[in-house]
């Protein structure tokens, strides 16, 4: 089974407020008809839920944020993954749409519901799910990443590979250069100003693919504006990207 993340910023035009990508969204879908393995998907909210959230000042921290914001997170989250859902069908893949509160509890995984998403994606059907707003307990809520969920489904369903798919080329060792690191063998990349976007948001996904890799499986950062690069990765071409390399016992 491979996992996707198709990243906020790939999806949609952060620049400006509810703004989806359709164009892009279409493209990368048509690339993904053509991998003959199951698939689950992740996506990300970028102008839609993630919007919000910096609006509502809500964090992957619990508390007792804004109702008001809870409520406006998670309807947005809806509105971005009917548009991905309906372009997966028009095209004539089998979107499952499946939004992260049928496999969580509070902030734990909920194990045998994420088994089920392997058995989902065997059927044919590609699960798709979605970093939203969550329910946490005693009056709290939190934000639950799309970065995060890569790491709670990976631990549990070990697929083959795990895939970013992101709005830059993969992860840069300079930004002003744009000078790409195309592996890395288990260590931590050196994250700092130099190769840091100004959100943190690569923070988190570089710190959840080391998650990953340390698990044992492999994990591409590619760009979602050249989604052949999602296939060649897949099936073990030429790939352009960086690779965190998983260290696989024996
Ligand atoms: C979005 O998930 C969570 C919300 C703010 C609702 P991500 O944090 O994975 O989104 P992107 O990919 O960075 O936009």
């Amino acid at each position: 089974m491979i996992l996707i993340k198709l990243g906020g910023s790939i999806i949609t035009n952060k620049e400006k407020p509810l703004s989806p990508r359709k164009k892009t969204i279409e493209n990368i879908v048509k690339y993904l008809k053509k991998i003959d393995e199951p698939l689950a998907i992740v996506h990300g909210g970028g102008s839609f839920g993630h919007y919000w959230s910096v609006k509502y000042d809500m964090h992957t921290k619990p508390m007792k944020y804004n109702t008001h914001g809870v409520s406006i997170v998670k309807n947005s989250m809806i509105e971005l993954n009917k548009i991905i859902l309906d372009i997966f069908l028009k095209n004539k893949l089998n979107p499952y749409c499946l939004p992260p509160t049928d496999f969580m509890s509070g902030d734990k995984p909920i194990t045998n519901k994420i088994k089920e998403i392997e058995k989902i994606a065997n059927a044919g059907l590609i699960p798709i799910t979605f970093g939203d707003a969550l329910w946490y307990g005693h009056k709290k809520t939190y934000i639950l990443s799309g970065d995060k969920i890569m790491t709670h489904l990976s631990k549990i369903l070990k697929p083959r590979l795990c895939i970013f798919a992101l709005n830059e080329d993969g992860l840069y060792s300079d930004l002003k250069s744009k000078k790409l690191i195309h592996e890395l063998k288990g260590e931590n990349p050196i994250i700092s100003k130099n190769n840091m976007d100004v959100t943190g948001g690569m923070t988190r996904k570089v710190e959840e693919a080391t998650n990953i890799s340390k698990m044992g499986m492999d994990v591409f950062f590619v760009n979602g504006n050249k989604p052949e690069r999602i296939v060649k990765a897949i099936k073990n071409r030429k790939f352009e990207g960086t690779v965190f390399r998983g260290k696989r016992n024996g």
